[in-house]
């Protein structure tokens, strides 16, 4: 859930629109395979809806994120959740696994990512993930991109999306072995229409113009591209492109 100064959450907002992210996080939970007892760091955790399975799984877990609003919300389900971007965790040596879903796109210096995991995990730990890879959300992104270019505007893209090897030099060259790494499609059904996709998700875009023109801007995207991403039966999705992958810390790394 860490996210540059643009992007800000709102945990009703994202309750509404994106319960999604969490429920379609366990096959990420399984390829952890957290066992009882293991001390596990959720990097990103949001409101911890995923955090929690780790904890009823009779995991010890500690979870960042840099959203105030959602630490607040993991805090009251009861985790030990901390406000941190995931790009200084300040963590030595003492995890078994650092787990991430859906919360890498979102730091954009992956190198001080990896090197802060490392830091984090006892030599053996796991490093296991995923988020948008290469590719992800490419037909929103193009459309938003021609949406602010007809108002005069460019913005940075603030997402990281690798390619597979991308992300797996980066790894190797912090040391990790690199245990499975796989990049798939993987278009995702919205509870509702691209719109709340957009408040949610989209706001480096939409904050960049005035806020009188940001309804229009986005009634502009979601008529774009509901021939694309919406089917006959009002139904929308997104193209979501999804990088997961599972890494060791060596055993004789310190
Ligand atoms: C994702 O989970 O892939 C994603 C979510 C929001 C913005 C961009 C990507």
């Amino acid at each position: 859930m860490s996210s540059p100064d643009t992007q800000h959450w709102n945990p009703a907002q994202y309750g509404k629109n994106a319960r999604f992210v969490s429920d379609l996080g366990m096959p990420v939970v399984e390829l952890l395979s957290p066992q009882p007892g293991e001390r596990i760091l959720d990097l990103g955790c949001g409101d911890g809806a995923l955090t929690i399975k780790l904890v009823e799984l009779g995991c010890n877990v500690v979870g960042v994120d840099s959203s105030i609003e959602m630490v607040a919300v993991a805090k009251l389900r009861g985790l030990d959740a901390h406000v941190m971007d995931g790009q200084s965790v300040r963590f030595n040596h003492e995890f078994d696994a650092v787990f991430s879903n859906a919360a890498l796109h979102w730091m954009k210096n992956p190198e001080r990512v990896i090197a802060g995991v490392w830091r984090a995990l006892k030599p053996g730990g796991r490093f296991v993930g995923e988020f948008g890879g290469n590719g992800n959300v490419a037909t929103i992104v193009t459309a938003l991109e021609l949406a602010l270019s007809s108002r005069g505007k460019v913005v940075a893209t603030p997402w990281f999306f690798p390619s597979l090897g991308q992300y797996k030099a980066l790894l190797e060259a912090r040391c990790f072995e690199v245990e499975t790494i796989e990049i798939f499609p993987r278009p995702t059904l919205l509870p509702g229409d691209l719109g709340g996709w957009l408040d949610t998700f989209a706001q480096p875009y939409t904050n960049s113009l005035p806020v009188a023109e940001r309804l229009g801007f986005i009634s502009e995207v979601v008529d774009a591209l509901g021939p694309v991403l919406c089917d006959t039966d009002g139904n929308w999705s997104a193209d979501y492109v999804r990088l997961r992958f599972a890494a060791t810390k060596p055993n004789t790394a310190t």
